[in-house]
C-alpha cells in the first residue's frame, strides 16, 4: 500500500486523541512503517493554518460529540480543509449519553470536501463533565476494538474495496443540538456557563495554554476573555484541581447524564 496515514483530530480531554492514534497506530503498523503524520487541531494556533491531502493520503477524522454533533467550533475550520481524491475515516468519540447526528454531520462534511469516507466509528470517552461517567474509556476492551477496527480498514484499503457510500447511523435533516433541561423540565443554555477559580490556584499558566478556545486571560486566569464550551480542559488538567463549574443547572445536568446514563455503551463501526 502506497499510502501516508494522517490523524487530524480535536481532543480537549484526550479521548479523541488516544482512539484516533490507536486506528493509526495499528494501521501503519499492518503497512510496516507506513508513513505517518499527525494533525492536531485543539488549540487555537493549530487551527489557523489551512491543510490539503491527496489521494496519496488516508485520514483518520476525529472530533468529539457535543450536544449531538459535530462541535460547531470546529465547522469553519474543517471546511478549510482541501482535498484532492484522499480517503477518510470518520471518527467521533461521546461521553456515553448519544452520539445522535455527529457521526452522519462528520461523514457528509468530509465527503463534501471531496474526501471519499470508507470507514466510520462511535467511540466512547470519559464524559467531559463528569469524572466518573465512562470513567477512563476508551479502556482496554475499547483498544482492542480499535486495534480490529483498524485491521479492517487495512485490509478495504490494500484490497481497494471502496466503491460504495458509505451508511452510517444518523437521522436527516439533522437533529438540533440537544438541549438539556432545568428541575422544571424547562431547556437550559449553557453558553454562559463559565469555570471558577478558587484558590488552589498557583497562577502555572496551565489552564491559559490548553483552553482550546484561547479564552483563559495569562495575566489573570480567572478571567475569561472569550467563549467558554465547556470542554472540561482546565477542570480535568489543573494540577491543583482550581477551576470548577458552580452554575445549578449545569451541575444538576451533570449529576442527571451520571445517574441516567451509567449503563456502559460499546463501540459502533460502519465499514
Ligand atoms: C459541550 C459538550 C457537549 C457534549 N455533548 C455530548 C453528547 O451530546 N453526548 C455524549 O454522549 N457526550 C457529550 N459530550 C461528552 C464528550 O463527547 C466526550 O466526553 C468526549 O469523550 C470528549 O472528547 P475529548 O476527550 O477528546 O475532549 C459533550 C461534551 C461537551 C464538552
Amino acid at each position: 500500500m502506497n499510502k501516508k496515514i494522517s490523524t487530524l483530530y480535536f481532543s480537549a480531554t484526550g479521548t479523541t486523541e488516544k482512539v484516533v492514534s490507536g486506528i493509526t497506530r495499528k494501521i501503519a503498523a499492518n503497512g510496516e512503517g507506513l508513513p505517518v503524520q499527525s494533525i492536531n487541531i485543539t488549540l487555537p494556533k493549530d487551527r489557523k493554518e489551512s491543510i490539503f491531502f491527496t489521494e496519496k493520503d488516508v485520514v483518520i477524522i476525529g472530533v468529539p460529540v457535543y450536544a449531538g454533533r459535530v462541535p460547531n467550533v470546529l465547522l469553519n475550520y474543517i471546511n478549510s480543509i482541501n482535498v484532492s481524491g484522499a480517503l477518510a475515516i470518520a471518527v467521533v468519540v461521546y461521553g456515553n449519553r448519544n452520539y445522535d447526528d455527529a457521526l452522519i454531520e462528520l461523514r457528509d462534511i468530509l465527503e463534501s470536501k471531496g474526501f471519499k469516507v470508507i470507514a466510520a466509528g462511535a467511540f466512547i470517552g470519559e464524559h467531559s463533565f463528569s469524572k466518573v461517567l465512562a470513567k477512563n474509556r476508551p479502556d482496554e476492551e475499547d483498544m482492542a476494538v480499535i486495534s480490529q477496527f483498524a485491521n479492517e480498514i487495512y485490509r478495504k484499503i490494500s484490497k481497494k474495496e471502496i466503491s460504495k457510500a458509505l451508511t452510517v447511523k444518523g437521522i436527516k435533516p439533522y437533529r438540533s443540538y440537544y438541549r438539556p433541561k432545568n428541575k422544571e423540565g424547562i431547556s437550559v443554555d449553557f453558553r454562559k456557563v463559565t469555570p471558577k477559580t478558587n484558590h488552589h490556584c498557583t497562577d502555572c499558566k496551565l489552564c491559559v495554554h490548553i483552553c482550546p478556545m484561547g479564552s483563559i486571560d495569562l495575566e489573570d486566569p480567572s478571567k475569561l476573555n472569550g467563549i467558554c464550551v465547556k470542554c472540561g480542559a482546565c477542570i480535568k488538567k489543573c494540577p491543583a484541581q482550581a477551576k470548577y463549574y458552580e452554575d445549578e443547572d449545569y451541575l444538576r445536568h451533570k449529576q442527571e447524564l451520571e445517574i441516567d446514563f451509567s449503563e456502559r455503551k460499546e463501540p459502533e463501526l460502519f465499514i
